[in-house]
């Protein structure tokens, strides 16, 4: 692999606790992954990001942190993610985790000693009083009291208190944790709510002095050699988003922009260009993204009316046309591995899975359910253990009951059910990101007009790729297609398909 693999890289999410259950306790793991390995290699992705694997009251999926040293029992042990780790190198994957810097968890023995010893509490933010009325980005406020009534800061639940970045302990604990795991091999960090680090009077997103934090982890990962920072940065303006991504920052970052997109040439087109546009200059390779862990599945966004995402649950449970969400969704998967970059893969989108829409309340666990008073009902209908094989749930998961219960319906989704179907959705994967790997990735694109109904650009391998968005089919361009998401016949590309051509 070159040395700057991850310029182009195929980058497959695992969300451990849904991806494969090893020990029969409901909840996936380690063993269960490393069973899995070879799927991961045939579907032919170059690394894995694992969400986050330490120990953890599980109080927002792992993001509340309890030691970042360690692995969560339930997904196994430090020496099992160590065998994870040289058993993912051998098949040449690399590995990136999360780090989660903004914020802890309320069972961290730094919490723990700040409840203690009110000497030991400018790690965090305590104060006598709310020093504001910012609200929980779960909902509520963004303060809670403790029993000797002082009361600290978490922008998320209340189990996540938020460091103080103003305190060096934070800044050389953090540079300690990197190093920790870089030693034990892993390939990169993908670095949470990375936006959010410091606090002011006038609010905490993106403040200027947060880029210091990450000038500092690039020379930390630069004494490494090729390993890379990602970064979940959440803003609207791009020229700020770009700023990230400074030869002397992060690698590269996730593009919400894109993700948020409507299903729409006009809409699409702006953010191609958009984000092409502010990478090029500064010389970082874009990202493309349709789905992760916090987001609706693409195949029933794109079945909407409304297809854009947006956070807040607003669109949840909207009517959604299953056929035609998963026709998108395959038109869009093959446009996103088309575009110069890296490509992310979410579990479960290789194998179309719907959202989850009818959990029945009782199980949801993301705290956005309970924080917002049950107005939102959360991410956990992203978050459904995998269907790996079988006629009923759970569906090869693991022997036990699946922590979120599967749809019975998932039998038609199953990994199994669909290798040798050449016309199913893991197949379209598999072939795409095959295709991808000789012909596409890193590198820039050449539009071709054809209209505003069509995008359509050609790379510099040759392939060219072409998406039709409008309602009624497209002759396409001269040149013999290798792969399609949809039917071509008489050279005509229908609605709603993406064809690739050379
Ligand atoms: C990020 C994670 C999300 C988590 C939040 C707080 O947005 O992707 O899952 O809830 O940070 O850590």
């Amino acid at each position: 692999m070159s040395q700057t693999w991850w310029r182009g890289a195929a980058i497959y999410q695992v969300y451990l606790r849904s991806f494969a259950d090893g020990n029969g306790d409901g909840a996936g793991d380690l063993a269960g992954l490393r069973s899995r390995l070879t799927y991961l290699k045939e579907l032919g992705i170059d690394a894995i990001w694992l969400n986050p694997w330490y120990p953890s009251p599980m109080a927002d999926g792992g993001y509340d942190v309890a030691d970042y040293r360690d692995i969560e029992p339930v997904f196994g042990t430090l020496a099992e993610a160590e065998r994870f780790i040289v058993e993912a190198h051998e098949l040449d994957i690399k590995v990136i985790i999360d780090v989660v810097p903004n914020h802890s968890s309320t069972q961290s023995a730094w919490f723990k000693e700040a409840l203690e010893n009110p000497a030991a509490r400018d790690r965090f933010w305590f104060a006598d009083e709310p020093l504001n009325d910012w609200q929980s980005i779960f909902g509520g406020s963004a303060w809670s009291q403790v029993p000797d009534g002082q009361w600290y800061l978490h922008l998320f639940a209340p189990e996540q208190p938020d460091f103080n970045w103003a305190n060096p302990e934070v800044h050389q604990e953090f540079e300690d944790v990197l190093r920790f795991w870089f030693e034990r091999g892993v390939d990169g960090f993908r670095i949470d709510s990375a936006a959010l680090l410091y606090k002011s009077g006038t609010g905490y997103e993106d403040l200027d002095e947060v880029h210091d934090v990450y000038r500092r982890w690039r020379e930390v990962a630069d004494e490494y050699g090729e390993r890379i920072l990602i970064g979940e940065v959440w803003l609207p303006d791009q020229e700020r988003f770009a700023r990230y991504l400074r030869p002397d920052e992060m690698h590269t970052a996730f593009n919400f922009d894109f993700l948020s997109c409507a299903w729409d040439p006009a809409d699409l087109r702006r953010s191609i260009e958009l984000t092409l546009d502010t990478h090029t200059p500064i010389g970082a390779p874009p990202t493309w993204v349709l789905s992760n862990h916090d987001v609706t599945r693409p195949v029933t966004r794109y079945g909407r009316i409304d297809t854009t995402f947006a956070h807040g649950g607003a669109l949840h449970g909207t009517p959604s046309d299953p056929e035609l969400g998963y026709r998108r969704a395959r038109a869009a998967a093959l446009l996103a591995m088309a575009l110069p970059g890296s490509v992310y893969v979410y579990q479960g989108e290789e194998l179309g899975l719907p959202e989850v829409e009818d959990l029945p309340n009782e199980v949801r666990q993301d705290p956005m359910y309970a924080r917002s008073g049950g107005t939102n009902p959360g991410r956990d209908g992203c978050r459904i253990p995998l269907p790996w094989s079988g006629e009923e749930p759970p569906f090869g998961f693991g022997t036990g009951t699946p922590w979120l219960p599967q749809p019975e319906s998932w039998r038609k989704l199953t990994a199994e059910a669909q290798r040798t179907d050449l016309g199913s959705m893991l197949s379209l994967y598999r072939t795409g990101l095959g295709l991808r790997r000789k012909l596409l990735g890193d590198g820039t694109l050449t539009w071709l007009p054809m209209g505003e109904q069509v995008l359509a650009f050609t790379r510099d391998s040759g392939l060219t790729c072409v998406t039709n968005l409008g309602a009624d089919p497209v002759p396409l361009p001269a040149g013999e297609v290798v792969l399609a998401s949809g039917p071509v016949e008489d050279g005509l590309l229908p609605s709603d398909t993406t064809a690739w051509l050379t």
